[in-house]
């Protein structure tokens, strides 16, 4: 299975363009979150609604799954926390999204919320839990917007910007891999990466930049390759081996 990672497009309607273009070179594609901008003058429901429209289009394509992020929380639940409400609208398009649980060859896949608080997450942790049974003895995917935190993929530059309930999940249910975006930088700082293996987690930050090509990292579950792409350069780890850091292209 090929599988294309990008995240955190927010509204940058030349790179929804490319990612149009490219689907039908992959089985599955992947956009982990921050679909929208809110801090543009666009107002959310128009961004909204062309997002939608690229989404039906990379569908038409290829199998496209499509997670949340903190920039497209759109309504409060009655808890009062926060929610990406217009993921419903995602999920009629026939796009798996928050919540949903997919399988594609041989890999299956949890499409995970962003949590805004307390009963979200719990919502996520629930979810992990009924999905870890179906998942048993295949290879498991998760998709979630932000990285774990203590990780090269969270790190900012100066400190970790990650979730420490998905370290907890990782730790206790051991997916193959965890595909997330959030920290725009951290696979251009020194000391940050878009790789990371935490137990036999392998864990993938695709970054964000600028131009009308996303960094986007190519998974390969026939060659067992994750290959990063981006305006710094490209690196590639082997998914059957040790991740070797030294091995890597240093990246300025
Ligand atoms: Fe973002």
């Amino acid at each position: 299975m090929k599988c294309l990672l990008v995240s955190d497009l927010h509204y940058t309607l030349k790179q929804l363009d490319w990612l149009q273009q490219q689907a039908q070179r992959y089985d599955v594609v992947v956009i982990a979150g921050d679909h929208l901008d809110i801090s543009s003058v666009v107002a959310l429901e128009a961004q909204i609604v062309v997002t939608l429209k690229y989404l039906q289009r990379v569908s038409s394509r290829t199998r496209l799954l499509a997670s949340s992020g903190n920039h497209d929380l759109n309504a409060a639940a009655p808890s009062g926390e926060k929610v990406a409400a217009w993921m419903t609208r995602v999920r009629r398009l026939g796009v798996p999204t928050d919540g949903d649980f997919f399988e594609a060859g041989d890999c299956v896949f949890s499409v995970c919320p962003w949590w805004d608080g307390p009963i979200s997450q719990r919502e996520v942790g629930a979810q992990l839990q009924r999905d870890a049974a179906a998942a048993a003895g295949r290879r498991w995917i998760w998709v979630y917007h932000s990285p774990p935190d203590n990780s090269p993929t969270s790190w900012a530059g100066k400190r970790h910007y990650g979730d420490s309930a998905v370290v907890e999940w990782i730790e206790r249910y051991r997916p193959d891999m965890v595909l997330t975006g959030h920290i725009h930088q951290s696979p251009f700082r020194s000391g940050g990466s878009w790789v990371d293996r935490i137990g036999t987690t392998w864990v993938f930050n695709s970054g964000r930049q600028i131009g009308p090509i996303p960094c986007h990292v190519v998974l390969d579950t026939d060659a067992n390759t994750a290959t990063w792409l981006s305006l710094a350069g490209t690196e590639e780890v082997r998914l059957d081996a040790e991740l070797d850091r030294a091995a890597l292209q240093p990246v300025a």
